[in-house]
């Protein structure tokens, strides 16, 4: 008996059915099922935040949800952020303000940016305080904050 279960999940605006384990961890589903690799695993123990994606509206890791669990969500990944050729806001202030060195955090980032927004954040230290939960190797921080802050002035 297969221990397979059935699901619909709203991927980037798409409705997507699936047939699922019911153990498949929501970041395995999107890089390896789906082949959403701009979603990143940069840990084992749900700390760094590069997993992070939109699950009905909310920054969520998804290394710490079982894919099952988003049965009938609606999921925004880092794939439906702009485009190579036509870069978000919250994109273009990373690219204009060094936020990023190997990148490798950076789609994490881009999604708790996208969130500090929608929170209506605006000074440093609130920012701070939210990327507690997402963390970069390179930077030092300094020009991740400084691309927040300038993408939470545009309109
Ligand atoms: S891979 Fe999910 S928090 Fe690190
Ligand atoms: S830019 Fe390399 S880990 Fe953040």
């Amino acid at each position: 008996m297969s221990d397979k279960i059935p699901v619909v999940i709203n991927i980037n605006n798409k409705d997507v059915t699936l047939n699922i384990e019911s153990r498949l961890l929501l970041v395995d589903l999107l890089r390896n099922n789906l082949e959403l690799k701009g979603t990143h695993i940069g840990c084992d123990t749900s700390q760094c935040g590069s997993c992070m994606v939109m699950i009905d509206g909310k920054c969520i890791k998804s290394c710490s949800i079982l894919a099952v669990q988003c049965n009938k969500k609606s999921i925004k990944t880092i794939e439906s952020i702009g485009k190579e050729n036509n870069l978000s806001n919250v994109q273009k202030a990373f690219n204009e303000n060094h936020g990023l060195q190997c990148g490798f955090c950076t789609p994490g980032f881009i999604m708790t940016a996208i969130e500090c927004k929608k929170n209506n954040l605006s000074t440093e230290e609130e920012v701070r305080e939210f990327l507690d939960g997402n963390f970069c190797r390179c930077t030092g921080y300094q020009n991740i904050v400084k691309s927040i802050i300038s993408f939470l002035k545009m309109p």
